[in-house]
């Protein structure tokens, strides 16, 4: 089965909230942001804006009728600036005019008193001060202390990965509309409907029945609006309210990357011991998370980073201590992975720096240390089914491992100024909200009485296809067309108390509960055909809208079943309820049992460098990803291609800069870049791994959205290989992204801008 959506999105025919009709008396609001990154707000003065032509109305902190706080895990974060601002961009006011025009121009005539406040940019400047969102986290395994005594070789060093920018191709926004009895109906582009819903009704003051989210699609939202799509819909829900009339708020594109947050950019320190057989003995890290002004999500990413903090790799002695800094950035956020990629970064710098130091292979060391099964991750849940030693197999078997690294070397003994390098990333990472009350999932379920089915969850669509998943199941279970089924929006009013989508999990959840809604629905009818059509409930099925009874066809259709059903008066509706079995996590002892099951693969990276320029270009990213039993493998293999580009994208061109005053320098797509046609790998293959899949995933067909970014890793790897080719005795600090610049200064030390004005790259430096 084909994803439902690309076909409408070609045509232009799928709807976003920009697409939705404006409806008579709209008003549009644009925000007025901070100016300064950190300062006591003494005033806002909005008496010239209010006289500028078409505006209705300014909003401030003042005019909130609830409270004014939208901290999702820490009650820590206004809505709209009240008494300090805390970054550049932050929503001091709201300008409603008649158009967007007219509310744009009234921002030039706001103006604020501040008094400004020291600036803190660098996370580890934020813990020396003691600025942390959340105490240090620790999970510990073994005595890491004890053990490096036994180990045969010890190293440590630092590495550092940047932010980066969602770019999802949908800026953030929402549309509300005030209804009778004093509520607001909000469109939002939201990942987290319920967020949206909660957190505005308390900014407004009135009850969660009284808001109602509705969201059809997203154009993207790769964590961006996991959390943070709730100010746009909280703040146009204000306008709303306030104004009663409706209120459309839509950011464009550079004010998004002002104001949102991104991936977390990390700090971290490691020491890795190893015995005498390269086996890890021992591993430390200290991850220091650049959080931004506000908690955000942080405290969960952070936790994620030490779940993923040894990667695929057994370590029987592991102490990882992770600190959330609270820095003058907008508040960082959700983004694929939720933190493990930057924990896993440090693990594989931790493995090539021994690997560099002793003259072997980083494959080498990975390979020893796979995780085997029922081995301990540091937090006590047993790789179970683990499939790290399969993934890591098949792969030197489908892809020859040692014919691509006589090839690499083979080149790199031919050519002077052009060097290849090669990477191996394996990865493991865990499904299921790492909250564990957060893996729950509603289904609501119609069949009406012409045989057609509406089904309406929690998910929501992002372009990650989990609507067509979502049809799959409903459509398998029943044994009627896909076509018969159509997946409704998300809304709170339909389905309630959702958790975002996120984590990955939104197939499973959701389309678990899809499945026992079905289910229910499929005996109650076959219960019905045994007294109408006087059947043995026994062998009865429904295939391909058939009633068979005993394998042969019965006397009667889906349609003709639904119907007298119908006449019956037996339900056809059904709500159903799912929630992970068997996991559980105590965050006092960092011990539990918290995912459902982990999803394996491995990733071989080439690049060929540019040894003049610093350029390069990735020549194969070969691939063997555990899916278990695929239930769309053309969507599957779609999440595999757009997050590994998008990993790739994250640890070599995408340059997320601050100044120290915390401005956005890389703040448009002229100065921030992502993968485009160009830039990505010439070659992308993925290989299916042949697994039996697990019963905790949705059709025994395992998550698949967060997991590829991680296979991006290996790009930072093999560029470095590539920079060794070239500069054999040099050790580039483990600093991603390792844009081109930053190659050609690993290339060339004289280039360095300590180095003076006029640096001549000499013969001897090219040869
Ligand atoms: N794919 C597309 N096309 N667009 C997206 O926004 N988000 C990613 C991933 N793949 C995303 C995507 C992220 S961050 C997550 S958590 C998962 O999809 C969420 O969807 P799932 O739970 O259905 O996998
Ligand atoms: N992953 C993604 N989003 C989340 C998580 C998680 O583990 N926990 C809370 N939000
Ligand atoms: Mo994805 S970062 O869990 O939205």
């Amino acid at each position: 089965m084909n994803h439902l959506d690309p076909v409408r999105h070609v045509r232009g025919e799928s709807q976003y909230i920009d697409d939705v009709p404006v409806q008579q008396g709209t008003l549009h609001a644009v925000v007025f942001e901070s100016p300064l990154a950190h300062g006591r707000l003494r005033a806002i003065h909005v008496a010239d804006a209010l006289n500028a032509a078409g505006v209705i109305r300014i909003l401030t902190a003042a005019d909130i009728p609830g409270e004014n706080q939208i901290g999702g895990i820490v009650p820590d974060e206004p809505l709209l600036a009240e008494g300090h601002v805390h970054f550049r961009g932050q929503p001091v006011a709201l300008v409603l005019a008649e158009t967007e025009h007219q509310a744009q121009a009234a921002l030039h005539l706001i103006r604020v008193d501040i008094d400004p406040l020291p600036i803190i940019t660098d996370p580890r400047v934020a813990a020396a001060q003691g600025e942390l969102i959340v105490p240090p986290r620790t999970f510990r395994i073994g005595d890491s202390g004890a053990a490096w005594s036994q180990c045969a070789h010890i190293f440590e060093g630092e590495a550092e990965t940047g932010g980066q920018e969602h770019l999802y191709i949908e800026t953030q926004g929402a549309y509300a509309f005030p209804t009778e009895m004093g509520g607001v109906r909000i469109i939002s582009s939201t990942q987290g409907p319920t967020a949206v819903q909660r957190h505005t009704a308390h900014v407004l003051g009135i009850g969660m029945h009284q808001i109602e989210v509705d969201v059809t699609r997203l154009g993207g939202g790769f964590g961006g609006k996991e959390d943070q799509a709730t100010p746009w819909g909280a703040l146009a829900a204000l306008g709303a309210f306030v104004a009663r009339r409706p209120v459309k708020l839509v950011l464009d594109r550079m004010a998004d990357m002002r104001m949102t947050g991104k991936r977390h950019p990390y700090s971290s320190d490691f020491r890795i011991g190893l015995d005498a057989n390269l086996r890890i003995l021992a591993y430390e890290a200290t991850f220091y998370q650049n959080a931004g002004a506000a908690a955000d999500l942080s405290p969960a990413v952070l936790e994620r980073t030490l779940f993923h903090a040894t990667n695929t790799y057994f370590i029987p002695n592991v102490t990882a201590t992770a600190y959330s800094c609270r820095t003058n950035l907008p508040p960082n956020t959700a983004f694929r992975g939720f933190g493990g990629p930057q924990g896993m970064f440090v693990v594989e710098a931790a493995i090539v720096r021994a690997a560099e130091a002793l003259g072997v292979a980083a494959s080498e060391i990975q390979r020893r240390n796979l995780l085997r099964e029922n081995d301990l991750f540091p937090y006590r849940q047993p790789a179970e089914m683990c499939n790290a030693g399969l993934a890591w197999d098949t792969a030197e078997q489908v892809y020859d491992l040692p014919k691509l690294r006589a090839e690499v070397a083979a080149f790199n003994q031919q050519n002077e100024q052009c060097k290849k390098g090669l990477s191996v990333m394996p990865i493991c990472f865990g499904i299921s909200f790492t909250k564990t009350a957060m893996n729950q999932a509603r289904a609501l379920v119609h069949i009406y009485t012409d045989g057609t089915v509406g089904v309406s969850t929690g998910a929501v669509e992002m372009g990650q296809g989990v609507n067509t998943k979502i049809a799959q199941v409903a459509a398998q279970t029943l044994g009627i067309s896909p076509n018969r089924v159509k997946v409704e929006s998300t809304n709170t009013t339909r389905v309630a108390n959702t958790s975002p989508s996120a984590a990955s999990a939104t197939a499973d959840l959701n389309g678990k509960a899809t499945q026992l809604a079905c289910e229910a629905l499929r005996e109650r009818l076959l219960r019905h055909a045994c007294t109408e059509y006087t059947l043995h409930y026994e062998g009865l099925d429904i295939r391909n809208e058939q009633v068979l009874s005993a394998g042969q066809p019965a006397d009667t259709t889906w349609e003709k079943l639904v119907s007298s059903a119908y006449w019956q008066r037996v339900s056809l509706t059904e709500n159903a309820h799912y929630a992970t079995p068997d996991i559980h996590f105590d965050p006092v002892t960092n011990q539990g049992y918290p995912f459902a099951y982990h999803v394996y693969g491995t990733a071989y990276t080439t690049v060929t460098l540019d040894c003049l320029r610093g350029t390069y270009t990735f020549d194969a990213v070969r691939i063997v990803h555990d899916f278990g039993e695929s239930m769309n493998p053309a969507i599957d293999q779609g999440q595999i291609e757009g997050g590994a580009v998008q990993g790739i994208g994250w640890m070599t061109m995408e340059e997320l800069l601050y100044n120290d005053e915390g401005r956005l320098l890389s703040n448009s797509l002229n100065s921030y870049k992502i993968p485009d046609l160009y830039s990505v790998p010439q070659r992308l293959d993925v290989h299916f791994l042949e697994t039996p899949g697990h019963p905790r995933a949705v059709l025994r067909s395992k998550a698949v959205g967060e997991p590829p970014l991680m296979y991006g890793i290996g790009a930072y790897f093999a560029v470095r290989e590539a920079i060794r080719a070239f500069r054999p005795a040099h050790q580039p600090t483990f600093s991603a992204p390792i844009t081109p610049e930053k190659v050609l200064l690993n290339l060339y030390p004289a280039l360095a801008p300590t180095a003076t004005s006029a640096v001549v790259v000499s013969n001897t430096a090219v040869a």
